[in-house]
């Protein structure tokens, strides 16, 4: 058993699993940022800041996911290879078009929300509140952005 008083065998499949979904954060965050930077065209001003404002949030959360790592007596990837080996999310090059960015981040934002169901199943048989409470808030949150972006695209 581990402190906070989780089975430890539980908590490891769990590190296990948020390790994939900081890995696809990080690939994400760096493909928001492309899109910030390589963007084109008449939706410069919108998007660039919309872009950004996307970016800030996948920072905090990748912050969030690494210390509930720890917080369950695992170990969070830390290095751009590791994260390139076990990420689910593939980097996305040279993106100056902002619909096109837009439909990339739609098509990363749903791998995400894939995988957080799947830590929520974990979480749930492991009985951890916790991360139950951390990855449900991610998800209505990118459900609502998803709209969003979605709406923007017409
Ligand atoms: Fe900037």
């Amino acid at each position: 058993m581990i402190k906070i008083g989780l089975e430890k065998i539980k908590a490891d499949q769990l590190s296990t699993k948020l390790n994939v979904l900081l890995s696809d954060y990080q690939l994400f965050y760096q493909n928001l940022r492309g899109f910030h930077w390589n963007l084109k065209g008449r939706d410069f001003f919108e998007l660039h800041l919309k872009f950004e404002e996307l970016y800030n949030d996948a920072q905090i959360k990748i912050d969030e996911i690494a210390e509930r790592i720890l917080t369950l007596e695992g170990v969070p990837l830390h290095s751009f290879a590791a994260y390139l080996n076990t990420s689910e999310i593939k980097a996305a090059n040279n993106v100056s078009n902002g619909k096109k960015g837009i439909e990339i981040t739609l098509e990363n934002f749903q791998q995400i929300l894939l995988l957080e169901r799947e830590v929520m199943e974990l979480a749930s048989d492991a009985g951890d509140e916790g991360t139950l409470t951390l990855i449900s808030d991610y998800i209505s949150q990118t459900e609502k952005t998803v709209w969003m972006l979605s709406s923007f695209l017409g």
